[in-house]
């Protein structure tokens, strides 16, 4: 699938996938305004975190985790280890795949992509978040019954676009809905035909 932003429901945040798309157009643009205001920042004296831990709290799953990390470490880095929520994976690390999608306040994100600092202050919701073994979400219970994975690397992020797509949408959810809702993932054992139905499924059960 092309790999642009879901359609469904608009970003409320600069921390969202679709803001990270329009971020690289525009970083190029203000690389010029960026250079002009070094020298000024010099001049001025740095005004930087770290290198070491700086202590975070961050909102995950309903539950406030206070964290030290450090201002150069990835949400998906601090999510995986310390706080042990390995549901999103590791793949790209450059917001492309999709397998670390997460969401911030509702809204898909790439969790490699984002600043784990940048997050506080924030709801973020991974996988582990939607349902567990003994309570799946209906998307996750879709998932199994349709067969919507195989090696399941990227299983985590579909879910959580799929998810978005179905909370967006209801029971309308349409088949483009879907593919648009998934545009940002990648599976390279090639599940897609699945996820759709897996995804549509869900919807009808009601989400
Ligand atoms: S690991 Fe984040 S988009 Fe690929
Ligand atoms: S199920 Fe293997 S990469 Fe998607």
């Amino acid at each position: 699938m092309a790999d642009k932003q879901s359609e469904g429901g608009p970003p409320r945040g600069g921390l969202t996938r679709r803001a990270l798309f329009k971020g690289a157009g525009a970083a190029a643009a203000a690389g010029a305004v960026f250079r002009s205001l070094e020298g000024a920042a010099e001049e001025a004296g740095p005004r930087s975190q770290g290198p070491g831990k700086v202590p975070v709290t961050l909102k995950v799953n309903g539950a406030e985790r206070k964290v030290p990390v450090e201002p150069r470490e990835t949400l998906l880095e601090v999510l995986r280890l310390p706080l042990e929520l390995t549901g999103p994976k590791p793949v790209c690390d450059r917001g492309t795949c999709g397998a670390c999608t997460i969401w911030v306040d509702g809204e898909p994100a790439y969790a490699c992509s984002v600043l784990a600092v940048e997050a506080a202050g924030h709801e973020i919701t991974t996988v582990e978040g939607l349902g567990n073994p003994d309570a799946l979400h209906v998307v996750q219970e879709a998932f199994v019954a349709h067969d919507a994975l195989q090696c399941g690397f990227c299983t985590p992020g579909f879910v959580m676009s799929c998810a978005h797509a179905v909370k967006t949408h209801g029971k309308d959810l349409t088949d483009a809905q879907v593919r648009d809702a998934c545009a940002g993932n990648l599976c390279r054992c090639g599940t897609y035909p699945h996820v759709i139905k897996a995804a549509l499924a869900a919807a009808k059960k009601g989400g």
